[in-house]
Formats: structure tokens, sequence, C-alpha cells
């Protein structure tokens, strides 16, 4: 039997056989291992495993946040240590700090005036002890939800071993996480970065690359599409097929061409000889949430298979169990990529992303070709490594149906009632709701009048309402943001109505 089936079983052995364990028994590893050695020793006859002692201690150390159950260890600490989730008293001025961020930071952003400052599941307070409900999970990245226990043991550990070392040397959590994305996707390879802007840049020079070794020079055209987001760095703005993200920098980086989304004739004549690859979001989500057409990705993967073209998916908001399987590209049948890109949820706030590729593509990076100081850094692969797992198991995925089922249908209860939205849409937990054309460019004030009201949105463009919240979201904190949300949107319609 395999040891990971008898997961559970060992998880009753360690409580009979052991008895109660030192509570920080999971933060000194000697101490583990010898707990682990024990239990091996005093397993039951009948209790056959494939593995010798060592392979038996090796995968209990591997697994030993589910063995040892430190998620409840270090959920009790914490609340022990008074940090959550009381209202932390600080005598920090909301108003003076503000201002100081808008005379300091370069003007790229332009916040509410409100700090926030510690989180708990799908919940955050600011300095002042506000409550909001957090329906934007960071922009799609807070996928577990604010200080989970197991990805916070994760940063600890780590973080009481070893912070960085760069690319010059190995470490285990770099090399582990690359395991398990192989595993569990179409890559054979995986090149680690610091964001999404980067994993798509990569992408980018790879494709690029790998023509310059297989095809002639005409072939380097990278083909995007409009209403996509692909990140702020030049190559990765240009491929962003948006003029308002593009203005002022010129001149672009040549190579790119871009095609209307969904449309599949402009498409079949774009892709030709001179295309190097195909760069697509399988749901657009900067660009309005807006998922492939049935059929669409299919149809790109059997244009670039006719022409020699990779086709890259950037999953970087999509990715990660987000629309209720591990990738978005999933839910077509027969599309798999030459490379694929994620971020965001991978590091659940930690900056991490990363390359996926198959060894065909891969192989035209050589040593010296590319390269990142702080990728696969041991601390944000450790937590992305806990957060891998938990991402892709199918009762997560389940979870994310049935809570983004449970939006989508309140958005279109309240939408009967106030009749805002001409459209509410996406899939598993990204889902928009698309403001009807007299209400065009409001998006961000009914985003303004939802966080007054305590729970945090997103807007996609001016004209949709995005909710992408942790993917953990109870059913107990989605009603609080529904009880919030629908008396803020009435009031805000009323009001708009009077004007
Ligand atoms: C689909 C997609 N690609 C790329 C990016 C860029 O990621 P980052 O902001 O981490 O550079 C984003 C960010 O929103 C995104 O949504």
């Amino acid at each position: 039997m395999l040891l990971e089936e008898q997961l559970p079983r060992l998880q009753r052995l360690i409580k009979e056989k052991l008895g109660p364990l030192p509570k920080d028994v999971f933060r000194n590893e000697t101490v583990m291992r010898t707990t682990f050695r024990q239990l091996y020793r005093r397993l039951p006859r009948v209790m056959s495993l494939a593995v010798g002692e060592e392979g038996f201690v090796e995968f209990c150390m591997r697994n030993h946040t589910r063995l040892l159950n430190v998620k409840d260890a270090v959920a009790e600490q914490w609340q022990s240590n008074g940090k959550n989730p009381e209202p932390l008293r600080t005598t920090a001025d909301t108003e003076a700090l503000a201002e100081s961020a808008r005379k300091r930071w370069v003007p790229t952003y332009a916040p509410k005036t409100m700090i926030l400052d510690r989180g708990q599941g799908a919940r955050v307070w600011d300095i002042e002890g506000n409550e909001y409900l957090d329906l934007g999970g960071g922009i799609a990245v807070s996928s577990l939800g604010h200080q989970d226990p197991e990805l916070l043991e994760a940063l600890h550990l780590q973080a009481g071993k070893l912070w960085h070392t760069s690319n010059l040397y190995y470490t285990e959590p770099a090399i582990r996480l690359a395991e398990e994305l192989t595993a569990h996707s179409f890559a054979d390879r995986v090149f680690f970065c610091n964001s999404g802007a980067e994993a798509n840049e990569a992408a980018i020079k790879l494709a690029r690359k790998y023509s310059s070794k297989n095809h002639p020079p005409e072939k380097r055209e990278i083909l995007s599409f409009t209403g996509s987001f692909h990140g702020r760095t030049l190559a990765t703005v240009t491929a962003t097929a948006e003029p308002k993200y593009q203005e002022g920098y010129e001149p672009l980086p040549g190579g790119f061409r871009y095609c209307p989304f969904n449309d599949f004739d402009t498409a079949t004549e774009m892709i030709g000889p001179q295309t190097c690859a195909v760069l697509v979001e399988p749901v657009q989500g900067e660009g309005g949430v807006t998922t492939a057409a049935p059929g669409f990705l299919k149809h790109l993967r059997a244009r670039c298979n006719e022409h020699g073209v990779l086709l890259i998916l950037d999953e970087i908001q999509c990715g990660l169990g987000r629309t209720g399987k591990l990738f978005a590209h999933q839910w077509e049948e027969g599309v798999t990529p030459d490379l694929l890109t994620i971020a965001k949820a991978l590091g659940c706030g930690l900056p991490i992303g990363a390359l996926l590729a198959t060894e065909a593509t891969a192989s035209a990076f050589q040593t010296g070709d590319h390269g990142t100081t702080f990728g696969g850094n041991p601390i944000t692969t450790s937590v992305a490594g806990v957060a891998f797992r938990r991402l892709r198991n199918p009762e997560l995925h389940a979870h994310v149906l049935r809570q983004g089922e449970a939006i989508h249908n309140w958005l279109k209860g309240l939408n009967l009632e106030l009749g805002i939205f001409r459209e509410v849409r996406g899939r598993g937990l990204m889902l928009a709701g698309v403001l009807r054309e007299e209400l065009a460019g409001k998006a961000g004030e009914l985003m303004e009048a939802a966080r007054q009201a305590g729970v945090l949105i997103l807007i996609a463009g001016p004209d949709v309402l995005r909710f992408v919240p942790p993917l953990t979201i109870s059913d107990e904190e989605l009603q609080t943001g529904f009880d919030r949300l629908g008396p803020a949107l009435r009031a805000w319609c009323q009001a708009e109505t009077a004007a």
C-alpha cells in the first residue's frame, strides 16, 4: 500500500503509540525525526510498508504538517499569543501614514485612506480596528486566506533555517516544489522567478530562443489577444494588447501582434509561418474576466501545431484552483501547452512566479541564457510547496465551485432587484458583474461603496466588478459579505437614481 494512503492511519497511530507530543515538536527537526523513528519501531506488524526505516522517516518529514496536526498546534499558539483575532492596538494615525505615502511613493497607485494591518481567513482589519471582508484576495493572490496556519508553519520553519542562497547553490524546497509542479502538470521543467511579469518575460524569451535555434529569423512574432494582461515589464506590457498600458513607453519592443480574443477566423489568419508563439489567458482577468469561448484554446493549439508555433498559457490569475480545476485550460479537453506561467496564488502572498515548460522547449535555454537572483528562494518555495499541495486538492476545487455558484446566484438575485449588471460571468471563484451601459465607468464608485460597507472587491476595467476571494472562503464569511454588500449596492443605486 502507498504510504500516502496510510496517512490517516499513521496520524491515529501517533496518538495511540506515542501519546501526546510536546506542543512545539514540529519546531525541532531532530526531535521530529526521533519521533518518526520511534513510531516506525512501534508500528503494528500487520502494517505493510514498501519502505525501510529511513524511507519512512523521510516520508514522515515531508508530510509532518499533516502527521503532527501542525495546523491546530500553530493556530492554538497564534491565538494564545493574542495576535488573532483580537484587534491590535496601534498608535499610528491613518491620515498621517497615508499622507506620508502620498508624499513619498512614486504615484503609480492611489490607495484609499485606510491602512490594512492584519488578516485572518477571508477577513482583514485596518489599524483602527475596522473589519473588511476580503473578496479581492489581494488581486487573486491570498487563495488560502490570511494567516493560514500551515503556510505560517512552513514560513517559520524555513525562516529559522536559511533565507537565501542565490541560484549558484541548490536548496531542497525549490527542488521539492519543482518535483511537485512537474508531477502534477504537463511540464518537465520549471524556471522560478518572483512575479507574474517575470514568468511571462521568461516565457517570451524562451519562445524566442527556441525559435532562434529551430527556425529562420522571420519566425519570431508573438501573438497575443485584445483584453489581455501579461504584466508591466517592457516586453510583457507590449504583449498586453491594450494601448492604455503602453502609451508613453514607446519605442516598444518589436515582434508583437494582436488578435481579437475569441475570434476563431482572425486567429486562423494571423497564426502563420512568421509566428513564434501564441500567448493567451484561458480566462482573461484584468481585461474583464472573460473566459475563452468553448473550443477557442483547442483551435489555437491546432493552428500552433500546424505552423510549428509554441502555445503559452498565462494562468497567473486563473490558474491554481481559481476556476475549480488546478489549471483553467483543463476545462477544455485536448489542450496541452508548451509553456505555462503561474504566480499570484503560488506563494499565497509571498512573491514567487514560475514558468513551466516541456523538455523540448526548455532545452533551448542553456546555462547563462536567463537568470534571477531571488527566483527559487528557499523561503518562498517552502511556502509555495505547501500552497501548491493544498491548491491542487480536488476537495478544494469542489468547494471553489460551490462557493462560486453561491456568489454567482447571489449576484444574479441582486441584479433582478437592482438591474445594475448586463451580465454576471466567470468561472469558479473568478467572477464578474459587468455593469449595464448606462452605468459605464462607475465600477470604481461601486467598489468604494462596498469598501465603506466593509467589503473589499476589485474592478477589472471601469465597467466590471470583479470577485476573486480566497478559495477557502467559508459559508459564514460569504454570508457576511452578502449581508454588507447588498445594502451598500442598494444605497448606491438609490443615490444614483436620485442624482
Ligand atoms: C494574467 C496575468 N498575467 C500577468 C500578470 C502580472 O503579474 P505580476 O503583477 O505579478 O507581475 C497578472 C497580474 O495581474 C495577470 O493577471
